[in-house]
């Protein structure tokens, strides 16, 4: 056991990644570090190259050349309602990285995430916990541009906007990831995430640790479930608390 994992340990975060070797086997398994979208899947032909290729090429990007690709980016059809894409906004090495799912009217319109009802819910999260918009935070999304409606985004939209997100947290390099809502948390797990019953627990994203909470917008509807996401805001302050004591 590192020490980091004693720690944790010891603070009664074990990590969760470790008990998918558990004999239990009580807990969801997160997979194993993720491949490059794309990479390592069965698809042949020609159009799994292509994909590929672009994996490959936004896996290089820098910031500039991620926020250039992103704005003119079409491959997926969300790009076709869309005013603008929304990379994300913040510190560009934070220790926090907060994902919700995609922009909303309000963010279509401005450019930057959570900049709405959803948003002024999230920057009072943040400020509960002592954080603050682009201060040691960066706030993205599983897609970049608004679906229609604000309905979910489906699988094949999710997928093929992951490198970008894949590409942010290397260029961020965050502690502690923060999965607001299920879309979001599936995406960046790879498998299907249920909220409720993730809440509390540590999962791994390549070797970041990870906590899942529900998504500000549907806190808006229900008040009740308030309480829940602010325990899951300690879980993941007590957790970064636990990452720097070890760091230090
Ligand atoms: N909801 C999200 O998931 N993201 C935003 O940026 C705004 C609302
Ligand atoms: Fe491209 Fe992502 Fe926008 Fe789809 S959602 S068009 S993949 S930037």
């Amino acid at each position: 056991m590192t020490r980091r994992e004693s720690i944790l340990r010891e603070m009664g975060l074990a990590p969760l990644w470790r008990l998918r070797d558990s004999p239990t086997g009580d807990s969801p398994s997160p997979p194993a570090p993720l491949p490059l979208a794309g990479e390592g899947s069965v698809e042949a032909g020609a159009a799994g190259e292509v994909r590929l290729e672009r994996t490959r090429r936004i896996a290089a990007m820098g910031w500039d050349e991620l926020k250039t690709s992103v704005a003119e980016c079409r491959d997926c059809r969300l790009c076709e309602k869309r005013k603008q894409a929304v990379l994300g906004v913040g510190e560009l090495e934070a220790d926090w990285l907060f994902v919700g799912e995609g922009p909303g009217a309000d963010e279509d319109e401005r450019g930057e995430p959570f900049v709405g009802q959803a948003g002024q819910l999230l920057d009072a999260m943040l400020a509960a916990i002592d954080l603050k918009r682009g201060n040691k935070v960066y706030i993205g999304n599983a897609v970049k541009c608004r679906p229609p409606g604000n309905r979910t985004p489906e699988a094949e939209e999710t997928a093929a906007c992951f490198p970008y997100l894949q590409r942010q947290i290397e260029l961020i390099r965050p502690k502690l990831i923060v999965a607001l809502g299920k879309p979001a948390a599936e995406t960046l797990l790879g498998t299907e995430v249920k909220v409720g019953a993730s809440r509390g627990r540590l999962f791994d994203y390549r070797g970041i640790p990870l906590v899942v909470t529900y998504h500000p917008a549907y806190l808006l509807r229900s008040l009740t479930e308030k309480a829940k996401a602010w325990e899951d805001l300690c879980f993941a302050r007590r957790t970064m608390q636990g990452l720097n004591d070890v760091a230090r």
